[in-house]
């Protein structure tokens, strides 16, 4: 006994793994930018046919956002159930689907909203990935889908059911 580090530095380092830890099940999301940054978003938020909005996951309990990996970024949208894929819509809650917010080529992680269509298109090299279908990539360079982030409803607001399906990253790497 009376070995090993101060009580401090042992909840420091956890925080910092927590901070860089993917997604976990009933993790809450917070606005990552902007004057609501922090903020929890909930539902009203994501109205039907508003913009994706980008949020950081947080873990409830302990009110840490995973905000030390920019992979952590998570794209929401609010999206008609009818145009959702099969497995698209199992993922999804209220119409509400999500996807990791970094692109897959090269990591840009701002995107262009194409509401009609509920595609996203990155503004880096113009890949495309249709968000009603898994963000599936419909024009390259992209190689590889947007990875998505299963969602359930929990006290009026998106909340995490899951981890990742895929890895987030891009092609170069990423952490
Ligand atoms: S980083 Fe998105 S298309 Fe290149």
């Amino acid at each position: 006994m009376g070995v090993g580090l101060p009580l401090a530095r042992v909840i420091d380092a956890q925080d910092v793994s927590a901070r860089r830890a993917r997604p976990q099940p009933n993790d809450r999301f917070v606005f990552v930018v902007g004057e609501r940054k922090g903020r929890v978003i909930s539902l009203e938020d994501l109205p039907p046919g508003g913009a994706p909005l980008t949020g950081y996951p947080m873990d409830v309990a302990t009110g840490i956002v995973r905000d030390d990996s920019r992979l952590n970024q998570v794209l929401l949208v609010r999206l008609d159930p009818g145009v959702l894929d099969a497995q698209t819509r199992a993922r999804a809650a209220e119409g509400i689907v999500a996807y990791s917010a970094v692109c897959t080529h090269t990591g840009c992680d701002a995107w262009d909203w194409q509401a009609a269509s509920g595609t996203v298109k990155c503004p880096c090299h113009f890949s495309e990935f249709d968000l009603k279908a898994g963000a599936r990539v419909l024009n390259g360079p992209a190689q590889r889908r947007l990875p998505s982030l299963p969602l359930k409803i929990a006290d009026g607001a998106p909340v995490v059911a899951a981890g990742f399906v895929g890895r987030p990253g891009f092609e170069s790497g990423g952490a």
